[in-house]
Parts: structure tokens; C-alpha cells; sequence
């Protein structure tokens, strides 16, 4: 089995959906369920043997011991984390608690878990540590976009916090030989997305009647990766990448927050339009900038396509309107996030490990 942990968030539940329809290697799935984990992402794995959870924190040494222990897996995926930026700008302390002390705690509950497996079985583990664009700090509009060696120069309590977890994992592979992977995706968006982050959010807000605050001048540009691409280029690396490598993601598409807005308002007038008959465009605020505000990320996935034969199957154009489409349809998923209704289900369904 694979131990995936933060599999309750937005991109780690799309994994092990994905994984468990494309393999039967069972999953252990380990999330402390912090506000942005939600078991209802899982929904469709209820009763389904293949899928163990556990709630958990990767800082827990003792319960990561005897997890390990107990279940002997081949292979760790780390999506755990801190992952908003807004929010490690307001508080950092827990982005410091899970990025970098949770990871050094669970390197090291891996460490000696590894240290102690038979050699066939030593040799085949690996550890797939799931980083960021964010960790290469911001471009210039006519810079070249991010190369596996552009240097690490992060700039928000959030990525300086991924950054020092890249550092260990790498530091664990050339110190004691721990078989790491990590991986550096651009922004992901799909379904189970938490609408605290841009593309969610402006959905959300738009069918609520609410303002659609974009930030400045709306120009900073993303790179952005349908959530489904991201899961498979994981695969991808888990099955064929090179220990100690790294490896970028991303999926050509560089584009300013405006013109994704714009994108979200045309698509909801076609889909549901406003009863007032005007665009949702009428919506858009701009607001104050986030302080340190990156101007721009993009993603050099050659490495990644050349080496290991990955692209994405999306374009842009088609993931964003599956997006839309799935936030329209799933209004429960949403209202249930927004109201926290979940939590409550969770603490009468679950204990806690
Ligand atoms: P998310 O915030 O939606 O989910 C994070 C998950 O980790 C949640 O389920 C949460 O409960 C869990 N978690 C948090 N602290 C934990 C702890 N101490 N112990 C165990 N579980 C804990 O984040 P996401 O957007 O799904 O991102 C997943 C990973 O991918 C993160 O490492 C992030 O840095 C990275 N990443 C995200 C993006 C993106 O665009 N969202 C892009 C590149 C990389
Ligand atoms: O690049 C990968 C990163 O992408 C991940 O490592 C992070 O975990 C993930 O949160 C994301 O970070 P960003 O800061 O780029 O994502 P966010 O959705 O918060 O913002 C995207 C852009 O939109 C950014 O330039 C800020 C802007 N923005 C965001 C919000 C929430 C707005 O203009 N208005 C908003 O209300």
C-alpha cells in the first residue's frame, strides 16, 4: 500500500480518488483535518476496503511510528501542508509548525521505519514530497519561466515555510539516503477546490451576488494545471521519477487573475446567467494588494515531458469549464464547506487517532 498524507484536501483527495480508479494498491490516507480537510471529498470511498483513513498530524512522531509499523508501506506521497498564502500572511505560525517541523517529524518517523526494511524492499521505497512554483520566488514579465535550477528565492511566509520542507527532504536523501522525489506544480484548480483560493472563490462569490475582489491591478500572472494532470504527473514521478531529482509540473498556460476572472464570468453567463440579464462582470472589485504579492509564476515542465513522457491531457479551456460546471452542480459541497457543517459529521463519524 501507499501512505498518501493531507488526502483530504483539495489536491490530495483528488489523488487518491484518481489513484484508487487507475490501480487497486490500497490507500492510507492520514489528514489532521484542519478547516481545509474534508472528508466529504471521499465520499464515493465509503466502504471501500482499499481506502483506510486516519486522522492525524504528520507532527505526531509516536502515531507515525506505529502507523508505519502496522501497515509497512511502499511509498509515501507529503501533500500535508499549510497551502494559503493570505493566511500564512496573517498567521505563520502554523505554517511553520506543518511545513517544516510536521515534515521533519515525519522524515524522520520515515527514516527509521526505511532503516529498518530488507534490503528488496528498501531499495523499491520512496518518499514523493509534493512542492511548489512558489518556492522559486516571482518572474519578470519577460523572464524565462522556472527550470528545475532556478535558484530558491521565496518571498511569503507560506513558500519560505515549503522551501525549508525542500530543503530537508533533499538534505534526508544526500545525508542518510532516504529515496526522495519532489515535485514543483503551478497553480492547481478543479473540483473540491476550497473557495478561499482564487478560481473557487470567484465562482462562489459570483453566484452568491457577491463583490469578485481581485487584488491590485488583477495583472499578476499564474501558471495554471487542471487538478487531474497534477495527479497523474505524481504517478508519473512515484513510478519513474529518479531519487533525489526533482521535477516541475505545469501546464503552459500563463495567464494575468484578470482575464481568469473574465473566463469565470463568461462561462457562468452562458451556464446561469444572472436573472437581472447582466454580465457577472458587473461584480468584479478590485481591492488592496496582498503584501510581497508575487507578479508572476511559470512553469518550464520540459524536464518532466522529456524524461518521464508526461504532458497534460487538459487544455485550459476545457478544465475551466469542467470546473464551473462541477461548482454548479455540487452547491451542497459548497454550502456544506461554507456553514462547516462538515466538521460536525466528522467528529460524530471519526475518532481520533
Ligand atoms: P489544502 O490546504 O487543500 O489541503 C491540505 C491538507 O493537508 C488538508 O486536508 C489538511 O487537513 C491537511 N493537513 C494540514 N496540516 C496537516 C498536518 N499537520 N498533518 C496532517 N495533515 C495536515 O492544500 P492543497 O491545495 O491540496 O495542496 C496540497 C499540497 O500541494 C501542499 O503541500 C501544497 O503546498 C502543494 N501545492 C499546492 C498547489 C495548489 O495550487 N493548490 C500547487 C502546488 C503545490
Ligand atoms: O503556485 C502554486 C501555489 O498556488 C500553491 O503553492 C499554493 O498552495 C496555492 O494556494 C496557490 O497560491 P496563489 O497565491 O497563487 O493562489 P491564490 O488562489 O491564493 O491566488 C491566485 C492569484 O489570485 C494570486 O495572484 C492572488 C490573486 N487573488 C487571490 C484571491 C484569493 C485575488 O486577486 N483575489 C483573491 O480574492
Amino acid at each position: 500500500m501507499i501512505l498518501v498524507t493531507g488526502g483530504a484536501g483539495f489536491i490530495g483527495a483528488n489523488f487518491v480518488l484518481d489513484w484508487l480508479a487507475t490501480s487497486d494498491e490500497p490507500v492510507l490516507n492520514l489528514d489532521k483535518l484542519t478547516y481545509a480537510g474534508n472528508l466529504h471529498n471521499l465520499d464515493s470511498l465509503q466502504g471501500d476496503p482499499r481506502h483506510v483513513f486516519v486522522q492525524a498530524d504528520i507532527g505526531d512522531s509516536a502515531t507515525l511510528a506505529r502507523l508505519l509499523a502496522e501497515h509497512q508501506p511502499r511509498a509515501i506521497v507529503n501533500f500535508a501542508a499549510e497551502s494559503h498564502v493570505d493566511r500564512s500572511i496573517h498567521g505563520p505560525e502554523d505554517f511553520i509548525q506543518t511545513n517544516v517541523v510536521g515534515t521533519f517529524r515525519l522524515l524522520e518517523a520515515v527514516r527509521q521505519y526505511w532503516s529498518g526494511l530488507p534490503a528488496i524492499k528498501k531499495e523499491a521505497f520512496r518518499f514523493l514530497h509534493v512542492s511548489t512554483d512558489e518556492v522559486y520566488g516571482t518572474l519578470h514579465a519577460d523572464a524565462p519561466a522556472f527550470t528545475e535550477v532556478h535558484p530558491y528565492e521565496p518571498n511569503s511566509p507560506y513558500s519560505a515555510s515549503k522551501a525549508a520542507s525542500d530543503h530537508m527532504v533533499r538534505a534526508w536523501h544526500h545525508t542518510y539516503g532516504l529515496p526522495v522525489l519532489t515535485t514543483h506544480c503551478s497553480n492547481n484548480y478543479g473540483p473540491y477546490h476550497f473557495p478561499e483560493k482564487l478560481i473557487p472563490l470567484m465562482i462562489v462569490n459570483a453566484l452568491a451576488g457577491k463583490p469578485l475582489p481581485v487584488y491590485g491591478d488583477g495583472l499578476q500572472v499564474r501558471d495554471w494545471l487542471y487538478v487531474k494532470d497534477h495527479c497523474s504527473a505524481i504517478r508519473r514521478v512515484l513510478e519513474a521519477g529518479q531519487t533525489g531529482q526533482t521535477y516541475n509540473i505545469g501546464g503552459w498556460n500563463e495567464k494575468p487573475n484578470i482575464d481568469i476572472v473574465h473566463t469565470i464570468c463568461a462561462l457562468l453567463d452562458e451556464l446561469r446567467p444572472r436573472a437581472d440579464g447582466q454580465s457577472y462582470r458587473a461584480q468584479i472589485t478590485h481591492v488592496k494588494d496582498r503584501p510581497g504579492h508575487d507578479r508572476r509564476y511559470a512553469i518550464d515542465a520540459r524536464k518532466i515531458e522529456r524524461e518521464l513522457g508526461w504532458k497534460p491531457a487538459e487544455t485550459f479551456d476545457t478544465g475551466i469549464r469542467k470546473t464551473v460546471q462541477w461548482y454548479l452542480a455540487n452547491a451542497d459541497w459548497v454550502a456544506s464547506v461554507q456553514t462547516g457543517a462538515y466538521r460536525d459529521w466528522v467528529s460524530k463519524q471519526y475518532e481520533t487517532a
